[in-house]
């Protein structure tokens, strides 16, 4: 083909690797020596959202087993696309981040079902912006914006942290998320974050991996929900949070 660059398709978001073969190869090598699996697409990420010829930038953020998560540097204030038959107008927060997984995902079902008919006070998940599909040469991926957060393991290393608290706000999650048919099984620490608010003193602790279950019509069983608890509490000890009265 003459043009090596990506065709523009209709619907899709561009995802284009930025780096050399090689040093996408000595940049997933890592994540191996790490115990990790290989992150998706490159260190750097062009991003084209449909019907926007414009290109923005992701930056790797970090990848679990699944997904890939890049933080988003908009070129302009808002981008456009088209959601289904209606064209729409996004504005540009450079705190959001970029989720791409190769497998259809749950995670923007669950997010929204947990936003839905709740109050501000009760937030559980991050907002989802946007959510299509993405598009690099051949492969494709299912590939969601949402809000950037603080993982809870990073949050947890900060002195000044009242960690207890921290810990009681995943507690929260679980039980309110449970309520709501989600069940939040994988709890450790990294599954959850502190989504960063005007407000300097109160931040919301949120689910950051909604892991890969159906959304029961029902409440989670209390028993199936007190042995995830009980994972995380054994998490807590382990990372030094004290037991008090509080659970
Ligand atoms: N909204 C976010 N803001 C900042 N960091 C995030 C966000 N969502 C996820 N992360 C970070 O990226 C990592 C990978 O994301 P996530 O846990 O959703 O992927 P995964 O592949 O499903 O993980 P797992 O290996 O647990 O299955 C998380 O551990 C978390 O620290
Ligand atoms: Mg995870």
């Amino acid at each position: 083909m003459a043009n090596a660059e990506p065709e523009f398709h209709n619907g899709f978001l561009i995802l284009t690797k930025v780096e050399e073969p090689d040093q996408i190869r000595n940049w997933c090598n890592e994540s191996s020596r790490l115990g990790k699996k290989k992150p998706l697409l490159s260190p750097n990420i062009r991003v084209v959202f449909p019907l926007d010829n414009v290109e923005h930038t992701g930056v790797y953020l970090d990848h679990g087993d699944w997904k890939t998560v890049f933080e988003m540097k908009y070129r302009h204030r808002t981008y456009t696309y088209l959601d289904g038959d209606v064209l729409k107008v996004a504005r540009n927060n450079d705190g959001d981040v970029l989720k791409v997984t190769r497998e259809k995902d749950i995670e923007p079902t669950i997010f929204r079902h947990l936003r839905e008919n709740c109050l501000e006070c009760d937030i559980l998940s991050p907002r989802i912006i946007y959510e299509g599909t993405g598009y690099d040469k051949k492969e494709s991926f299912h590939c969601w914006i949402t809000e950037r957060c603080i993982p809870m393991h990073q949050v947890l290393t900060c002195d000044k942290i009242n960690k207890e608290k921290a810990v009681l706000g995943v507690c929260r999650c679980m039980a309110k998320a449970a309520a709501k048919g989600v069940r939040i099984s994988d709890c450790f620490f990294y599954n959850f974050g502190v989504l960063v608010t005007g407000n300097e003193r109160e931040h919301k602790v949120v689910i950051l991996d909604a892991g890969c279950r159906e959304i029961l019509k029902r409440e989670i069983p209390k028993k199936e929900l007190n042995a995830y608890m009980k994972k995380l509490w054994d998490w807590a000890s382990q990372a030094g949070v004290p037991h008090h009265h509080a659970w």
